[in-house]
């Protein structure tokens, strides 16, 4: 397993190219499932994640070919049973039960796997597959879904914390071979959900809405092939924003979505980081003190949880108080004991995390559990004197790629180690 060596207190500085998001990637690939003819999708991130969903489409009986940032797949004929322990080790991989079901009327998926951030059930995807006719049961670890007729109908994904992002994906990507209309009412919002949506019209479906609570999908008989350039990480590059308000550098993001981080760029500004923006470009740096601001993270447009973690970081820094509750995930703030170690001053109330900012961080070992609380460390080991040991970075692995090599063009002083 390996470690991240990171010596902090250098200002980043230069360009960095956000890569393709995997939040959109895997839902695409699942999405090419639907059609027995070749499937191209490009800008396609290095990472694990998209390794395993990979050999998740192989183990169904899809021919999988990654070449560069382009992935090609050809799901000429499969099984609707995937292979139990890839699919219970990657929840994402959950998004290949709706496309199973429309293509294969029966689909076998193991329960995705126990989650440190929360609970995340999936009812609400068999809720809706429900929905269209779908008969759910659940047996020895595996859910199956197997159904006569799909026929389209409408359904109501809002639950505890809002919609639910890959829950929609599920939905629509099981309507488009359903007979009839399906309407998906508190439909997530996020960009990923569109660019599916997107990709699934290039294929020949009939989706209208994607974007908005209301998503309408009309069946058709078949899809065909298409080929998709994903759009840019979101969450990369907010991540790439913070490392530069963190280390009070100036880093320009090229290739980025700014439309895409609305929520993100508002709550920097508040704390007082500059952020110009010139067509997909951005750079930022601070832009004199930083001030506290208080975050509640919302579903899309509002502020991300998966920059819940980055953003604490930025506030520990801070002076003053400030307060960062966490509305999605019932426990995402493992990363705080961690930031501790580092010196940051913050305690935990019910959701939220009171932060008491203006703490001058110091290198330490520390250990990442997920994988944004993961580049929460990297982002305070870059702000810390000293040196700080980030442990089982395969979870930022999964999520960020080549993070340590474009840090270090940027250059901070950071390498990989393998754990002795
Ligand atoms: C997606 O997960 C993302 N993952 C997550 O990113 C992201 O944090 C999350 O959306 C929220 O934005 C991918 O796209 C692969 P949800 P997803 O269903 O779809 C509850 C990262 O760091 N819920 O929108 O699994 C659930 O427990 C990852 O890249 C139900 O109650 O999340 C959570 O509290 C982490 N019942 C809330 O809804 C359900 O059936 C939102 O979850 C489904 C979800």
């Amino acid at each position: 397993m390996d470690s991240l060596l990171i010596k902090g207190g250098v200002p980043l500085q230069g360009e960095v190219l956000i890569s393709g998001a995997k939040n959109a990637v895997l839902p695409i690939m699942a999405a090419t499932l639907l059609t027995a003819e070749p499937c191209v999708i490009r800008r396609v991130p290095a990472l694990s994640d998209v390794e395993f969903m990979a050999e998740i489409l192989s183990s169904l009986g899809a021919r999988v070919t990654i070449g560069g940032d382009a992935v090609t797949v050809r799901a000429a004929r499969l099984k609707p049973v995937g292979n139990y322990e890839l699919i219970r080790k990657m929840r994402g991989s959950i998004c290949i039960l709706g496309p199973l079901l429309g293509r294969l009327h029966h689909a076998t998926v193991s329960l995705p796997g126990g989650c440190v951030i929360g609970t995340r059930p999936i009812g609400l995807h068999l809720k809706g597959l429900r929905a269209l006719g779908g008969e759910v049961t659940t047996e020895g670890g595996y859910v199956h879904v197997k159904a006569k007729r799909l026929i389209g109908s409408d359904t109501f994904l809002g639950g505890r914390a809002g919609p639910t992002v890959l829950g929609t994906a599920n939905v629509m990507m099981a309507a488009v071979l359903a007979e009839g209309v399906t309407t998906i009412e508190s439909a997530a919002c996020e960009p990923e959900v569109v660019d599916l949506a997107f990709f699934l019209n290039k294929m020949g479906a009939k989706i209208v809405g994607a974007g908005s609570p209301i998503i309408t999908v009309t069946g058709v008989k078949a899809l065909g092939g298409a080929e998709h350039e994903v759009i840019p990480d979101r969450i990369e590059a907010a991540t790439f924003a913070l490392a530069a308000a963190v280390t009070n550098g100036e880093i320009t993001l090229k290739g980025a979505r700014p439309d895409h981080m609305s929520a993100v760029l508002d709550k920097l500004r508040e704390a007082g980081v500059r952020v110009d923006r010139t067509g997909l470009t951005m750079t930022v740096r601070r832009g004199g003190a930083l001030r506290p601001v208080d975050v509640t993270t919302q579903p899309y447009a509002g502020f991300p949880t998966d920059v819940q973690a980055q953003m604490m970081v930025l506030m520990t820094l801070t002076p003053g108080l400030s307060i960062i509750t966490e509305r999605i995930f019932e426990s995402r703030f493992m990363h705080v004991p961690e930031l501790a170690r580092l010196g940051a001053d913050i305690s935990i109330e019910g959701p939220s995390a009171i932060v008491k900012g203006g703490q001058r961080l110091s290198g330490a070992p520390v250990m990442a559990s997920d994988l944004r609380a993961s580049a929460a460390l990297v982002l305070a080991g870059l702000a810390a004197s000293g040196t700080t040991r980030v442990n089982r970075i395969y979870h930022l692995d999964r999520g960020y790629e080549t993070i340590d090599k474009k840090l270090r063009r940027l250059g901070a002083r950071i390498q990989r180690v393998a754990d002795s």
